[in-house]
């Protein structure tokens, strides 16, 4: 039989929550995410962050198996902001996602009378779907939480008397930064989650929450409850070392049938560029291999237009978030772009004394305290720790240099 010669196409995946073709780095994340399904009693849980694009949801979803293969149920989605506009809405997403993993387990008309459901036979079984979840959840008195909590606790009851009960539940969110109290509403959903899953691991059910988000969650976590800070384990996913993002760049197109090579010259203006920033590997490696297969097939020598990919990249990547930046915030972000230390950290005096050197109208400290905390909200900077500031977004200081170069050219 004649074999099938598959065509070897473009491996790389630029793109939020896209699977790389070789995950670089983070088996130190792996190993530790494991001891943390050997807790028991669960002690901690794990917040997972990083800047934008540094491989948050990835890993996340490279966990899921892990923890489904040392038997743990997994349930969790993304979390929009609307599931965090009320502790309702928020218990509506938690039982939702419950229900997607308890609905496979049956329970007999004597447990089911107890919450309400009266079935045709004695023998008869009902599944533990979302119905019966928010029947526990209504029939339960108290504030929301203590709802929330007699459901988790109801659905860990029955799963004990499975044949073979899981390990526990890892509750899995991405995007948590979205979570937030409302004061003014007097809803406190975010309060709620720590409350219910604090209280709950208290007695011995064994639940571990899993959080995903930008580096302005935690500070949230620990706003909404101070005991946060010790209830969570924060995993900080850097950019990578350079042997590892030398890995991403070329262990995808290791294999025999891939039509191109890349000199270590043309990895190393890779690596460098992107800063080690997965998403930014995975941009210039999708660039560069389309155009060293066009070069390929006019027979013409490749070498990597790096120039013109880091112009691509700041058209598809950076511009759309300065575009949604006011005048004033471009200034403040502009005169930052020029501190020395910019990529790592900044503080108010610091902004204060340049933006006197740059502007002839300077901002005043708490002009610029003031901004900081909308430019935090819209996702660009964040509070690194007391009184430093830093990007949220990866490598922003150079393309706010080169926006600005550019301008200089076009006066
Ligand atoms: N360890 C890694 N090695 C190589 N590429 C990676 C790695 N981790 C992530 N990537 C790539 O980086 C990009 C961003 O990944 P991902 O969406 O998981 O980041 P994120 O931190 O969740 O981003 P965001 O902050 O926007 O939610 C994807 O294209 C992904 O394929
Ligand atoms: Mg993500």
């Amino acid at each position: 039989m004649k074999s099938v010669k598959v065509e070897f196409k473009n491996p790389f995946r630029p793109g939020a929550g896209q699977m790389p073709p070789y995950l670089a780095g983070r088996e130190p994340q792996i190993s530790e995410f494991r001891t943390y399904l050997k807790q028991s009693p669960i002690l901690q849980n794990l917040v997972l962050t990083g800047l934008r694009g540094s491989g948050k949801t990835v890993l996340l979803d490279t966990f899921k198996p892990i923890a489904m293969k040392e038997d743990w149920l997994w349930v969790g989605t993304d979390l929009s902001e609307s599931a965090s506009i009320s502790e309702e809405t928020l218990a509506t997403r938690l039982i939702a996602d419950l229900s997607v993993v308890t609905s496979n387990i049956k329970i007999r008309k004597q447990s089911a009378a107890t919450i309400g459901f009266i079935t045709a036979s004695e023998e008869e079984e009902m599944p533990v779907n979302y119905q019966m979840l928010v029947q526990v959840f209504q029939r339960t008195p108290g504030l929301v939480v203590d709802k929330v909590k007699s459901v988790l606790l109801f659905v860990w009851e029955h799963l004990q008397r499975q044949a073979k009960p899981p390990k526990g539940i890892v509750f899995a969110y991405d995007e948590a930064q979205h979570l937030s109290d409302h004061v003014k509403k007097e809803q406190y959903p975010l309060a709620l989650l720590l409350e219910a899953f604090q209280s709950i691991q208290k007695q011995n059910v064994p639940y571990m929450l899993v959080l995903t988000g930008l580096p302005t969650l935690f500070p949230k976590l620990v706003e909404s409850r101070t005991f946060a800070e010790r209830m969570f384990h924060t995993m900080f996913l850097d950019h990578l070392e350079r042997s590892e993002s030398i890995k991403a760049i070329t262990k995808p197109i290791e294999d025999d049938s891939c039509p191109i090579k890349l000199h270590a010259e043309s990895v190393n203006v890779i690596a460098e560029n992107s800063g080690g920033y997965p998403y930014f590997i995975q941009f210039i490696c999708r660039e560069v291999y389309d155009v060293f297969i066009q070069k390929k097939r006019l027979g013409e020598k490749a070498s990597v237009p790096i120039n013109e990919i880091i112009r691509k990249l700041d058209a598809d990547f950076f511009s759309g978030r300065y575009a949604r930046a006011t005048d004033r915030q471009r200034d403040l972000l502009n005169v930052i772009a020029q501190l020395p230390k910019c990529d790592v950290e900044f503080t108010v005096h610091e902004i204060m004394k340049e933006s006197a050197t740059q502007l002839k109208k300077p901002f005043s400290s708490s002009h610029i305290n003031q901004m900081l905390n909308t430019l935090t909200d819209a996702g660009l900077v964040y509070k690194k720790r007391p009184g430093k500031y830093a990007f949220a977004v990866p490598l922003l200081g150079q393309f706010l240099r080169r926006q600005i170069q550019e301008e200089k050219t076009l006066l």
